[in-house]
């Protein structure tokens, strides 16, 4: 590490001021997700351990059967941001529909709202393979001091003020942008600190990783089919290397550093995708924008698509930036 030593909660304070909105309370909601993330981590990482894996017996809105640490890692985010009062609502992919929270002094006048995905991967959690917590922040629309509306929570991608993920991996990371760039932090977990280790994160414009379920290949759109055989054709820096591990956050965070595209295409058993916009999608997307790379559905970018339901599916795909002008030339083409 050429760059200075910097903890995470250093760099929140010296870059508030960097905030298009400056204000401590996104700095003190970054803090409370900081804060969530070491004790979900700490939960994962006893995952075999202790009796934290296997279902919980239950099916999410989303018709997934719930994993016990999908539900501890919902409860947790949702715990540690409503008692600190420091958001107006919360939605989340493990909730039916969006949590107003209202603060002790009656009048809520906080100004944010968050969207999780509070454990991503969570089938992969028994096998010990990477999973991670995705994280969405708006300003809401409707007044202060007012409960929270859906309204709130239903705002194109290009409206968030910030986003990012925990990958639980080899080590515990915590990616972030609030509209000026990406910084990575890495957990020392001896002593709990997050430390500055991936500053101003960017994708490579171009690269040779190409991310899919190719089980589903029947079932893809014909661009999509056309583009996998170009990635598999031997020419210039082709044929491409497959590498999908099933965990979006995980696959997303080797693509930035390596330079790769991740797909997740529509087809007749997704129709739309399977990859939820708010919680999945749009902050994945404005962090791969604040790093140089792309997102769209193959025609029209994420965070432009307007949401019209707190559960909507898009089809995902998000990457180097050549690479996704490729894919999108072949929905174009061959639709
Ligand atoms: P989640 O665990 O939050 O429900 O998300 C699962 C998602 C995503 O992490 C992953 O990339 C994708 O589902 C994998 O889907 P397939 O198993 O259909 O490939
Ligand atoms: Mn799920
Ligand atoms: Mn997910
Ligand atoms: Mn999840």
């Amino acid at each position: 590490m050429s760059h200075k030593i910097q903890t995470l909660g250093e760099f929140i304070i010296e870059n508030q001021d960097s905030f298009k909105y400056s204000s401590g309370e996104l700095s003190r909601l970054i803090n409370s997700i900081r804060l969530a993330a070491k004790v979900v981590n700490h939960e994962v990482n006893k995952a075999g351990l202790v009796d934290v894996i296997g279902a919980y017996g239950e099916t999410n809105i989303q018709g997934e059967d719930q994993q016990k640490l999908d539900v501890y890692a919902n409860d947790k985010f949702i715990q540690t941001l409503t008692k600190r009062n420091i958001v107006c609502g919360i939605a989340s992919e493990e909730e039916d529909s969006f949590i107003t929270i209202n603060s002790q002094d009656e009048k809520n006048q906080n100004k944010y709202v968050v969207l999780i995905d509070p454990l991503d991967g969570s089938s992969n959690i028994d096998v010990n393979v990477s999973v991670g917590t995705i994280f969405s922040i708006y300003r809401r629309i409707t007044p202060v001091g007012t409960p929270v509306q859906l309204a709130d929570f239903l705002q194109r991608g290009s409206e968030q003020v910030a986003a990012g993920y925990v990958v639980y991996g080899t080590s515990t990371m915590l990616v972030y942008t609030t509209g000026a760039g990406v910084n990575g932090f890495t957990l020392n977990p001896a002593i709990g600190t997050f430390y500055l280790s991936h500053p101003k994160m960017q994708f490579p414009e171009d690269g040779t990783i190409y991310s899919v379920n190719e089980g589903n290949y029947f079932d893809f759109p014909e661009g999509i089919k056309k583009y996998i055989k170009y990635c598999q054709e031997e020419e210039d820096d082709r044929p491409y290397t497959s590498r999908y591990i099933g965990s979006l956050v995980s696959d997303f965070h080797r693509n930035m550093i390596k330079g790769g595209i991740y797909l997740y295409p529509k087809g007749s058993r997704n129709p739309s995708g399977k990859l939820r916009l708010l919680y999945e999608c749009n902050p994945i997307a404005f962090i791969a924008e604040q790093a140089n790379g792309k997102s769209s559905d193959g025609y029209t970018r994420t965070l432009e698509v307007v949401p019209t339901a707190l559960h909507q599916r898009v089809p995902f795909i998000c990457g180097s930036k050549n690479m996704v002008d490729t894919v999108e030339a072949f929905m174009q083409k061959f639709g």
